[in-house]
Order: structure tokens, then sequence, then C-alpha cells
């Protein structure tokens, strides 16, 4: 008889399983390439930029339909080359959406998880983590990628053991509420320690790290990173808010649940302030092109 303890791991052991398989998801090297470019001395960004982007299909396929999309279009004209669709998004938007794409495809299925669900909550979230960026005085960017991958610790998990996972979504009655709780049952870790391990082994920044890990108990992360934290929670709560739900647990659609409120309360934001970043993250996710 198969018993919980069997599946008892830590966040490192899961993530060394999984490289050790060769089926730890790789992250495109892209974005790091990218940076490098637009680091580099002024004027020659769009073009190298276009020449790096050339080398990736997808990302090149992407960054055009992108530039195609309501929120870029300009007077009905029809972008087709690439830098014009560079030129067209901004370096800023273009790195998101190199951000966006890799993590389209780190997801690669194959798993127990609705993966249409997976993603389109992963991006709103990123989306409504951006809108609540200046308020929690964290990049725009840095929150973008809190949101986006606040829940990659759930895909690891069902791809580390898909026994496992199975277990903990019958435990939890694909109830948000009941979700950490029957994680810690059977793996003895949650999504978000795994998660926030995962994208440091991606070397992203220490604040993208800290506010996934305190995404469900942002009170618990050190003070200087609570910020973080408090935001990704937030964002998560948006899409949840919105019936966005992750394709594995779902919660209450259209209702600010009582920790929301408690959060909103501490932070000094107004519900309608929350639900016009909430509203405008969902927006802009649909205007880019992306859900
Ligand atoms: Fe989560
Ligand atoms: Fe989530």
């Amino acid at each position: 008889m198969t018993t919980v303890a069997n599946y008892r791991v830590t966040s490192a052991e899961v993530i060394d399983a999984l490289v050790d398989l060769k089926r730890l998801p790789s992250f495109s090297n892209t974005l790091a390439e990218f940076d490098r470019l637009v680091n580099q001395a002024a004027g020659t960004h769009v073009e190298e930029v276009a020449k790096l982007l050339q080398s990736d299909p997808r990302m090149m396929a992407g960054v055009i339909t992108t530039a195609n999309t309501a929120r870029y279009a300009r007077g009905g004209q029809k972008v087709t080359r690439l830098i014009d669709a560079v030129k067209l998004l901004g370096v800023k938007d273009v790195r998101a959406m190199i951000m966006a794409l890799s993590f389209l495809d780190v997801f690669q299925g194959g798993v127990a998880i609705d993966a249409d669900a997976f993603l389109k909550h992963s991006l709103v979230s990123g989306f409504i983590a951006k809108n609540l960026a200046k308020t929690f005085k964290v990049a725009e960017y840095d929150a973008f990628l809190m949101g986006l991958f606040h829940e990659i610790g759930v895909y690891i998990l069902a791809t580390y053991s898909e026994k496992g996972f199975a277990l903990v979504v019958e435990k939890s009655h694909q109830n948000l509420k009941y979700y950490l709780s029957a994680e810690r049952e059977v793996f003895g870790v949650t999504h978000s320690s795994v998660g926030a391990r995962i994208i440091s082994h991606w070397h992203m920044p220490e604040i993208v790290v800290r506010g996934v890990l305190g995404h469900h108990s942002p009170a618990r992360i050190e003070l200087q990173y609570q910020n973080a934290a408090y935001l990704t929670f937030l964002a998560e709560s948006g899409a949840i808010y919105l019936g966005v739900f992750n394709g594995v647990v779902e919660g209450v659609e259209g209702v600010l649940r009582d920790s929301v409120l408690r959060v909103l309360q501490k932070q000094g934001i107004c519900e309608e302030d929350f639900l016009n970043a909430v509203e405008k993250g969902y927006q802009e996710a649909q205007s880019v092109g992306l859900i």
C-alpha cells in the first residue's frame, strides 16, 4: 500500500531529482542575452534585439503577433518585419514578452493540470501584479515576473511525482482552501517554496524569489521583501476574484475573501483601487493577445 510518507521531500530534493532525470524545465537564455544587449551602448538596440529574436522562431512569431494586436497596431497597418515589431513594442514591452513566451515554453504539459487554465491564471496574475507595482514600490517588470511565476511550483511538483500530485488534488477536493495543507501533508513542502527554489535556480532577482515564496504567507517573509509577497498574494487573489483559477483548484469568484480584505486594509489600499488594478491587468493580458 502506498503511504503518504513515501512522497515527502524537500524543495531542493525535488529540483535535484528533476535535474537528474533531465526533466527540469529549461528556461530560455534569450532574456540574459537580451539584457546584455540593452545594457550596451545606446543606438544599436533595435537591430541587435531583432537579430537575437530571429534565432528563436517562437519568440519571433510571438513578438510580431503582439505588435499586431489591438494594443499596439497603429492605423490598421499590419507589421510583418521583426524590426518594426520591436520598434513598436519598445524595449520594456519586448522584455516582458520574452518572459511571457519563455514561461509558455517552460510549461510543456504532460501533467494532470488543465494547461489552458494554468497559463491564463499565471498570465493574468502577472498583469495584475504589474498594475499593483507602483502601490508596493516594486519595479513593474519584477512584479510581472512574480505574478507570472507564482504557481510554477505546482507544475514542478506535478512533474516530480504524478501520484503524489494526484493525492494532493484528491485531498484538497480541488478547493483552494485545502490545497496548501494537502501539499504539506503529502509532500511536506508547498508549491511556494518549490517555486521559489526553481526561479532562484533560474537566477531571477531575489525580490521575485521572495514574492513567490511568500504569496500564501506574506506576513512570514523577511520585512524587506514583504511588499513583494503582499503584492504577489494580491495579484493571485485578483485572478481568483475574476474566476481565473489555476487549473488545479478553484476558489470563489466575485468575492474578496476576508484574508484579502485584511491585507488591503493593512496596506492602505481601497477596494475600488484594487479592483481597478485587477480589471486593468485582465484587459492588458487580453490586449497583448496572450489570453
Ligand atoms: Fe499559489
Ligand atoms: Fe495562483
